[in-house]
């Protein structure tokens, strides 16, 4: 068995031996979106230090802790803190949480992630079903040997994000009131945020938002054949839209004023989820 596996295995059994409930649905929280973990019912807090082979997140606003529980009657496994290539992890190990999920036996993930809009009908607090995303600026997750255990070497990413758990989201925010808008999310590597030339590049080959993760995650998702739903915090004008220059206090605050829908939409999402 191929190293990765092997450690990815021994985490999950760590895991599994820590945690009262068998997770269903295994939720990434983006910059500032960790308060929904506080919703979370009947939790088992683990910090990312205790758990074998787990990279440690260095961002500020990305506390690192694993919380299972019950959220809307039905058992998650959230992550408060993701990891980022930027940060330095190799790609693979961006992606590791994700294949321990899976060996969880868990086949649903809800990725969120705080994003730059493009689109120019999209204003900051907007929230964003990701449809779809450009990734191919950056190494895939998959790079190096194909992990045989999780899937297939070439993986069809033709409906990255579920369209029927699309939908769910979609009547969610219907029914809680929300304008949920829809579109791409491009992958920027960071850490620095793009140009505007990048991102007039970004919008012209289709992108409404553009962010720094997500789509590590959900390669690795699809890969091993789990069903994904994304959601986009918009938490600024990507470069150049507006005249003025971006900061990572602007991300967090948004994220913070955004932070009450944010919750209210994941619950119904997930009451509905199937
Ligand atoms: N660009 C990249 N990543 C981001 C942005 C952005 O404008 N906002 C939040 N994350």
């Amino acid at each position: 068995m191929e190293e990765y596996v092997k450690k990815a295995t021994e985490t999950a059994e760590y895991i599994s031996g820590r945690i009262k409930t068998k997770p269903e649905i295994a939720i990434v929280l983006g910059s500032g979106l960790g308060p929904l973990v506080n919703e979370i019912e009947d939790v088992v807090n683990i910090d990312y230090k205790e758990i074998p082979n787990f990279p440690q997140t260095t961002v500020q606003g990305h506390e690192g802790k694993l919380v299972a529980g019950m959220l809307s009657g039905r058992p998650v496994l959230a992550m408060k803190g993701r990891f980022h290539h930027y940060e330095g992890y190799d790609i693979s190990q961006v992606a590791f949480a994700v294949r321990v999920f899976k060996l969880l036996g868990i086949n649903e993930l809800l990725v969120t992630n705080a994003a730059g809009g493009i689109n120019k009908s999209f204003k900051p607090g907007d929230l964003m079903l990701i449809k779809d995303h450009i990734g191919f600026f950056a190494p895939s997750a998959l790079r190096g040997k194909n992990l045989d255990e999780f899937g297939t070497r070439f993986p069809d990413m033709s409906e990255a994000y579920s369209r029927a758990l699309g939908e769910i989201a979609k009547k969610a925010a219907e029914s809680k009131g929300f304008n949920l808008r829809e579109g791409v999310y491009a992958f920027a590597q960071g850490p620095m945020y793009e140009t505007p030339a990048e991102i007039r590049a970004l919008s012209i080959l289709g992108a409404d938002a553009v962010g720094m993760s997500t789509v590590p995650e959900v390669i690795a998702a699809r890969h091993a054949g789990m069903k994904v739903l994304g959601i986009s915090c918009i938490t600024n004008m990507a470069a150049g839209i507006l005249d003025q220059p971006l900061n990572h206090e602007e991300v967090m605050e948004t994220a913070k004023m955004v932070e009450e829908n944010f919750t209210a939409l994941v619950k119904e999402i997930v009451v509905n989820w199937k």
